[in-house]
């Protein structure tokens, strides 16, 4: 079978798209409002360099049709800390992709205990494992689209301690994302 997407609805190729790319890392991104700290996850998310050491996060319109809170802070404050989360997160990675009013807190209304790494950065999601406190690099319009591609720069890597040794291997158990359901307990395989 031979699909061709322009004939098919936007929600339509989304299915196809996630539900045939995967697994997709999910970046449980917290940024920081005038009003305070703003959490939500994203899973058009992928590593694109190692120097400088860069992310890309692609963030579409918000419901209204105007700017994700994400979008909107990132933008504004050029600062972002990806949290990566394992499955015992995944009902709250769910409830923070809910559209709150801006300025409204995921964190506190869910009741996600948040921690700073360092001052000029969101902070992470307290329990998770792994963070990565970013910098706005590059915003990229993709041609025909209102979705808002941002290349995120990696200032600072952050692990508990228990997840990395000192020849820098980590291990993480991430939740992945695979079509609009998560994808736990992905098993390695040394080749
Ligand atoms: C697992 C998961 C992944 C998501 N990935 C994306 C994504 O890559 N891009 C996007 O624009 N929205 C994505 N969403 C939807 C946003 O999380 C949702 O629009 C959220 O309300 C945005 O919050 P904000 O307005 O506080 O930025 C995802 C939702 C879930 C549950």
């Amino acid at each position: 079978m031979i699909i061709d997407p322009h004939s098919l609805e936007v929600s339509t190729v989304y299915k196809l798209m996630s539900n045939t790319i995967f697994p997709r890392p999910i970046a449980w991104i917290a940024t920081e409002g005038e009003i305070g700290v703003n959490l939500a996850p994203f899973s058009y998310f992928i590593p694109v360099s190692s120097e400088p050491p860069c992310v890309m996060v692609s963030i579409g319109p918000s419901e209204e049709g105007g700017l994700k809170d994400t979008a909107k802070n990132i933008l504004l404050y050029g600062k972002a800390t990806i949290s990566l989360a394992d499955d015992r997160k995944a009902r709250l990675i769910d409830a923070t992709a809910k559209a709150l009013p801006y300025g409204e807190n995921e964190a506190d209304t869910f009741g996600i205990s948040m921690a700073k790494v360092i001052k000029e950065y969101p902070p992470r999601v307290a329990d998770a494992k792994a963070a990565l406190l970013c910098s706005l690099h590059q915003e990229v319009s993709l041609n025909g689209s209102e979705q808002i591609i941002l290349f995120l720069k990696i200032d600072a890597f952050y692990y508990s301690d228990e997840v990395i040794d000192e020849r820098h291997n980590v291990k993480l158990d991430n939740i992945g994302r695979v079509g609009r359901d998560y994808l736990v307990d992905a098993k390695r395989m040394k080749v």
